[in-house]
């Protein structure tokens, strides 16, 4: 009798399906300082070591892509669970978890329970945006945390640095993102670094041919090979442009040049389909900043209609459901998921 009670309760309260009304000022009434508290940790890490933001920004794309925008990427493995951060793209490359665990704590002491991680990831991110130079732009707010994270999904779709443009699209397509979308969304790469693991093939056997990738500037190219030679430990890293720390459009006037570092990254500007605007954007910055944070609103509403949670931190589901909730009671929650870009 008592568990029923519980389970009631626990149905009444925390567990609530995702809404799909995101909106700006969600907590304007429940944590009105929200966002303050936010963009006021990721100034301490940008000064703290200035490529975390870059780091974090990463996490809405990890993230949103594997159904939808609710923090699984940021789930911990438990005995249940394989997680995200130890799939293909995510193991020794996400990073700066810590960044968000701060501001989850400093949200917790003023307003305890009310704002989920998958927002904090979503404000975040634009803040590390615009800290470093580039747009800023209102975000839409309510999302919930989900109760589990998938390393299958994850593997399953998020792209590979050898991926072309025309996968690429397709990948976007499936996230209802356009060709503008995927080439204003690279854009993120105007910030960060990649391992040398992500571009040995492109320096040393370009498709299995034993050669370079031709799209490489010969000069660029040399640079690579002193920073990444064949037997370099793989996980040094290397700027993603050449203006690491400032979100500008020198991205893709290094695409241009033929200086791109991702393999992902080049074969937008040798693909006809997106050649065109990365070289628009190459020249025209405000129009750059202007799709960027257009795709970044439309990857942030990325759902899976799943239920979830305010979680109160970021790495585990809030422990009572957990214990509560028998197994037959989690699946029929979980029936009628939706996969989103699959
Ligand atoms: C279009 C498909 C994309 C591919 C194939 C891709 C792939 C990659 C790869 C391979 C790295 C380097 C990882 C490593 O070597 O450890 C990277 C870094 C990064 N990616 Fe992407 N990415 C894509 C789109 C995006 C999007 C849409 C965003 C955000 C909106 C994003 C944000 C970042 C950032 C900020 C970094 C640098 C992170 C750091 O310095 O820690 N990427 N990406
Ligand atoms: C692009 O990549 C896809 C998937 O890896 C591959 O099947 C296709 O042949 C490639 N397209 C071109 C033009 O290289
Ligand atoms: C290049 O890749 C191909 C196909 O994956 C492989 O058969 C070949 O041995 C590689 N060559 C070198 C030099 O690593
Ligand atoms: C990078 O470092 C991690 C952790 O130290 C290690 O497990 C991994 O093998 C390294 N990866 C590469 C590609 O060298
Ligand atoms: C894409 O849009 C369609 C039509 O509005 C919708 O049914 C579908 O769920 C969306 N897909 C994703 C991944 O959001």
């Amino acid at each position: 009798m008592l568990l029923l009670f519980l389970i009631f309760l626990l149905h009444t309260t925390s567990l609530v399906t995702s809404s799909s009304d995101l909106r700006p000022g969600f907590y304007s009434n429940t944590c009105p300082e929200a966002e303050y508290i936010v963009q006021d940790v990721m100034k301490k890490a940008l000064f703290r070591e200035p490529r975390s933001v870059a780091s974090v920004m990463r996490f809405q794309f990890h993230d949103c892509f594997v159904n939808g925008c609710d923090a699984s990427m940021l789930l911990d493995d438990t005995p249940d669970m394989l997680g995200e951060k130890l799939a293909l793209s995510n193991i020794n490359s996400l990073r700066s978890f810590e960044v968000v665990d701060e501001i989850k704590e400093a949200l917790e002491k003023k307003c305890p329970g009310v704002v989920s991680c998958a927002d904090i990831i979503i404000m975040a991110s634009r803040d590390a945006v615009a800290l470093t130079g580039g747009p800023n732009w209102e975000v839409r707010l309510g999302r919930l945390d989900s109760l589990t994270a998938s390393q299958e999904d994850s593997d399953n779709i998020m792209p590979s640095p050898r991926a072309n443009a025309t996968a690429l699209i397709d990948l976007f397509q499936k996230c209802n993102l356009t060709v503008k979308d995927l080439v204003a969304l690279s854009g993120s790469h105007s910030i960060g670094q990649g391992r040398c693991f992500s571009v040995m093939f492109r320096l040393y056997n370009q498709s299995g041919s034993g050669k370079p990738d031709p799209a490489l500037d010969p000069s660029y190219r040399e640079q690579l090979n002193k920073l990444c030679p064949l037997d370099v430990d793989q996980n040094v890293t290397v700027n993603l442009d050449s203006t690491p720390l400032v979100f500008d459009n020198q991205y893709f006037k290094d695409l241009v040049a033929g200086r791109g570092f991702l393999n992902s990254d080049e074969t937008l500007f040798t693909f006809p389909k997106t050649r065109g605007l990365v070289r628009f954007y190459s020249t025209h910055q405000s129009q750059f900043f202007e799709a960027f944070a257009e795709g970044m609103l439309k990857m942030g509403d990325l759902q899976s209609g799943r239920p979830g949670e305010v979680r109160r931190n970021c790495r585990m589901v809030n422990a009572r459901r957990a214990h509560l909730l028998p197994d037959s009671q989690q699946e029929m929650e979980n029936k009628d998921e939706i996969h989103a870009c699959i």
